[in-house]
């Protein structure tokens, strides 16, 4: 089974923990792989004028990590972009990583969460789990681990 990670990450948060997880994975023996969605210009323009320079093919992966930040208490405006134009994933297993600034979920990452929700699942993809890191809080370290003990564990229930 083959595991991509895709990731947006402006100011480096999520692709941190997106390549703990990939290690943690990799360190179970699980084939795993960080892609990284870029973009073009100003990262905080509407979905609509995103226009992107490296956008990640999920097709060969069996399930997939979608990683991205919260922007202005919503799913940032890249990451919509990115799934909005994504080709269907009737499918494959997904789940989710979001980091945010602010100290609780509910301060944008479970809007977030529940956006890709719905977007993956319109694409036909089963969404299997999700973790958010609020990146002020003072038990980050041990938030990260959790949620990245969490998503492993998730990849790795499947064979
Ligand atoms: C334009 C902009 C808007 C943001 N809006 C929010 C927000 O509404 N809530 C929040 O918790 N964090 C917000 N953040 C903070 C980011 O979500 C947070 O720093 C995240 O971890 C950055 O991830 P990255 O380093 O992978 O880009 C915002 C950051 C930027 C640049």
């Amino acid at each position: 089974m083959k595991i991509g990670l895709i990731v947006y990450s402006r100011t480096g948060n999520t692709l941190s923990v997106a390549t703990r997880l990939r290690d943690v994975l990799r360190e179970a023996g699980r084939v795993a792989e960080i892609e990284r969605i870029e973009v073009m210009g100003d990262p905080t323009q509407t979905p609509g004028e995103v226009e992107f320079s490296a956008l990640p093919d999920p097709s060969p992966y069996d399930m997939i990590v979608f990683g991205s930040p919260v922007q202005g208490f919503s799913l940032c405006p890249v990451m919509v972009r990115y799934l909005d134009q994504m080709a269907p994933i009737a499918g494959k297993r997904v789940a989710l990583l979001v980091t945010e600034a602010f100290p609780y979920p509910w301060l944008g990452g479970n809007r977030a969460v529940r956006q890709m929700t719905r977007m993956c699942e319109e694409k036909g993809a089963a969404v299997c789990g999700s973790g958010i890191v609020n990146w002020m809080k003072k038990r980050r370290e041990e938030q990260i681990s959790r949620v990245v003990d969490r998503l492993s564990e998730l990849a790795c229930t499947i064979s």
